[in-house]
């Protein structure tokens, strides 16, 4: 196999999109007009969208072509049955039940198993999974290691559980907790993997003391993918292989197929519990659609189906999580405050250190972002005190770390788009200027890449 220096996008690109460019002012005027929420701004309004991840990846010509073989019988299509044996493939779970997309999962398998006063330990809980579980009047017990929580902290697997602190968990409030969850890669925590031997921990405690253990599985080919380059005996493995072991660990999990699924929509719930399976299907059947479509078309099975085949291929991961880090190294250089190692999916700015004297409960991430898009039309969102802040009492506490997290879509932007990002976050210096009074005549200019 050839190496080269530089990771090329491994595609080529059959359709275009245009972006549109704004002025400065039409910015402002748009983010007054969206009440400075950046989820309330029209799209088309923004030039890079940094938004998220979720559902906003660029199909393949073999996906666009699988959705023109949909099969959209109400009951029992073709497109289910194939879209089952992916899933299964994968997984190696009995009962595979289409949602249409990650949070109903989660809203199925918490429903249906939770009962007010128990507690679900995470590695971190993602928003809506936090959610899901509070609105059944449970806790979400955000259980990652001490590293996780510090930004400039630098370690292979910082999404890890901390398996002490879940014996702990398990050993005092056992009685309330029906499942484990841990999320791969930890979103929340700055889109950092688990090993594998720290998912191997975690299963032992759930055998241990007899508890079921689930995945939120949404990034699940990019945590194998990690675990391949930075987990000692495991670089001979394929990242399926490794996805694999990593599902069989568990005894279920929760999916958003518009992260590793490379589709705009869906997910799933998958898991090997007949009398679970038939709780979550009689919910489903209520609030989602027939178990063979889960609120989803035949098409968009399919196209999940042939994603998820794609999104284990090594060219795909290589690239991906490369592009990821060449943002993050560009951020670094340029002496922005990142987490750190870069994470797969994203690279989240420590808004709190970058804006210092704006205190927490002033929302140093939304003044980030909104400047961001301001002055260079790139949206992201803020991960911090709006998001996570307030309490079940009404009251609002800061949480563990305000970030600005710039996702990056799936096979959408090319380096120059990257380039244009981290060159808007850079600094300026100064080109001509007089000794003294500089700040009134002095000519600026980007500092160089
Ligand atoms: C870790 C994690 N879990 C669950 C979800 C929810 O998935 P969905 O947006 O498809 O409902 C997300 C979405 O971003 C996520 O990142």
């Amino acid at each position: 196999m050839l190496h080269f220096k530089t990771i090329i996008e491994p595609f080529r690109i059959k359709s275009v999109e245009a972006v549109k460019f704004t002025h400065r002012e039409d910015r402002v005027k748009a983010l007054a007009e969206a009440g400075y929420n950046l989820f309330r701004l029209h799209a088309e309004d923004v030039l890079i969208d940094l938004l998220t991840d979720s559902g906003t990846g660029a199909m393949s010509a073999a996906q666009w072509g699988a959705i023109m073989q949909g099969d959209e019988s109400y009951a029992g299509s073709r497109s289910f049955y194939r879209f089952r044996d992916v899933v299964q493939d994968l997984t190696g779970y009995r009962h595979i039940i289409p949602t249409h997309q990650g949070r109903a999962a989660e809203r199925i398998l918490f429903h249906s198993v939770l009962e007010e006063g128990d507690v679900v330990p995470n590695n971190n809980h993602f928003d809506t999974t936090r959610a899901n579980v509070e609105v059944e009047e449970a806790e979400a017990r955000d259980l990652v290691i001490p590293e996780g929580r510090v930004p400039s902290e630098i370690h292979p697997f910082k999404g890890n559980m901390d398996l002490a602190a879940l014996e702990r968990t398990l050993e005092r409030d056992g009685g309330r907790v029906p499942l484990v969850m841990v999320t791969v890669t930890n979103n929340t925590g700055g889109g950092q993997p688990v090993s594998l031997e720290n998912l191997r921990g975690v299963r032992k405690l759930c055998d241990r003391y007899r508890k079921p253990f689930f995945l939120d599985a949404c990034r699940f080919a990019e945590n194998a993918y990690f675990i391949k380059t930075r987990e000692e005996g495991q670089a001979g493995r394929t990242p399926k292989e490794i996805a694999r072991e990593m599902f069989s660990l568990a005894d279920g999990c929760t999916m958003s197929a518009k992260k590793d699924g490379l589709a705009n929509i869906g997910g799933f719930l998958a898991l090997n519990d007949d009398a679970w399976a038939e709780r979550c299907r009689n919910l489903l059947i209520l609030t989602e659609g027939f178990p063979t479509y889960g609120g989803l078309a035949g098409y968009d099975l399919e196209a999940v189906a042939r994603g998820l085949e794609e999104v284990v291929e090594e060219p795909y991961l290589r690239y991906r999580i490369r592009s990821t880090e060449y943002l993050h190294e560009r951020l670094v250089a340029a002496g922005v405050p990142v987490i750190q190692p870069a994470g797969g999916h994203a690279v989240y700015i420590d808004a709190r250190a970058l804006l210092a004297h704006v205190p927490p409960l002033q929302y140093p991430g939304i003044a980030l972002a909104n400047a961001l898009y301001v002055e260079a039309g790139i949206r992201s969102v803020e991960i911090g005190t709006v998001m996570f802040g307030r309490q079940p009492d009404g009251t609002e506490k800061a949480p563990a770390m305000d970030l600005v997290r710039l996702a990056i879509p799936r096979r959408v932007y090319t380096q120059s788009h990257i380039d244009y990002v981290a060159d808007r976050l850079r600094g300026y210096r100064i080109t001509e200027g007089p000794a003294v009074l500089r700040h009134f005549t002095a000519l600026f200019e980007p500092l160089p890449a």
